[in-house]
């Protein structure tokens, strides 16, 4: 089993309106609603995958019912705590005609000490049966920066593997703990380092240093340029080939979930950002976070071109 974490759970709603301008009532000429948040993407494409996952976070209020229900209707099984607020709605509204996106995001409800706690010593139940936890997102307010540091540190205890896919100060917190993966992108890592990393180098020398300081595998996503990982010995660029971009929003999320069902299944890094990266440029050609099929990972994996750096 694998659990993936979402802190912030959310209603991911996308209209599509066509010629998007303020100061006017817009008619959607398409409208999706999913169950949303980073971990919750790991978890879809990791079920694509015929992996056993396990969605886990907080929700609450009526929105929560209806994350639940979105699970419930795509077959994601899920084991969350609930919490006072109501969970949060994130509003995307996609332009076709001019190709732009516009995020209105809610901030989420507080998650207070004691649900925290409660959450933690839920996880801590069941790592017995775990195989990999995977961090995913920003934290409500009231989640101290060591949340995600402290729930490594459980996951280790269990000998359970870590990925951490977060920014900012969870991410800073979260790395002393020493995750075995974690997968920023370009802006998260140069918040990190404090200054704006602009070429291949500068971003594997700043990898590099991550694990220096206790990280197993550090991949670095990049967009369309593919993704560049180091274990600290040695380290591979993986590179896409040019797709029908569509949205990639989801990407890195994707990008875990096969790297991960890759290593579960014995590959090597290398291999394993071939597979991460095929799955970030698949769902980069599919409408919403974390729903391309397994047939174009599998597609895409041999266009992926992987080369050590
Ligand atoms: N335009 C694109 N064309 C091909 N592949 C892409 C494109 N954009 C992203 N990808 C693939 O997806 C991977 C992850 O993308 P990206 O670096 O944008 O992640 P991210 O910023 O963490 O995204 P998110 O947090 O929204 O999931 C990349 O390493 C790449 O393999
Ligand atoms: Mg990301």
């Amino acid at each position: 089993m694998i659990i993936t974490v979402t802190l912030n759970t959310a209603i991911d709603k996308t209209y599509t309106v066509e010629n998007f301008v303020l100061d006017r009532v817009h008619r959607p000429i398409d409208m999706k609603s999913t169950a949303g948040g980073k971990g919750i993407n790991v978890a879809r494409v990791l079920k694509e995958l015929g992996r056993d996952a396990v969605a886990a976070g907080f929700i609450g209020g009526c929105n929560g019912d209806r994350i639940i229900e979105g699970l419930d209707r795509e077959g994601i099984r899920h084991d969350f705590v609930r919490i006072a607020g109501e969970s949060r709605i994130c509003i995307a509204i996609v332009d076709p005609v001019k190709g732009a996106q516009t995020e209105i995001n809610e901030i989420g409800p507080e998650a207070l000490p004691g649900d925290l706690q409660t959450l933690a010593s839920k996880l801590e139940r069941m790592m017995p049966s775990a195989q990999y936890l995977v961090l995913s997102g920003n934290a409500p307010p009231g989640t101290p920066d060591d949340f995600y540091a402290h729930l490594i540190e459980i996951a280790r205890r269990h000998d359970v593997k870590t990925a951490l896919d977060t920014s900012g100060p969870h991410l800073r917190q979260g790395i002393t703990a020493g995750p075995y993966i974690i997968k920023p992108n370009v802006a998260e890592l140069s918040m990190l380092r404090g200054r704006e990393l602009l070429t291949r180098e500068e971003i594997l020398h700043a990898a590099k240093g991550l694990v220096m300081a206790g990280t197993g595998v550090v991949i670095v996503s990049m967009g369309r340029a593919g993704c560049v990982a180091t274990d600290g010995k040695r380290s591979w660029q993986a590179t896409p080939p040019e797709i029908p971009f569509v949205s990639a929003v989801g990407s890195g999320d994707a990008l875990v979930a096969a790297a991960i069902d890759a290593l579960l299944a014995g590959s090597d890094i290398p291999e394993a950002i071939r597979a991460g990266t095929a799955a970030g440029a698949a769902n980069a050609m599919t409408f919403g976070a974390g729903f391309c099929s397994k047939e174009s990972i599998i597609t895409l994996k041999d266009k992926v071109h992987v080369a050590e750096i």
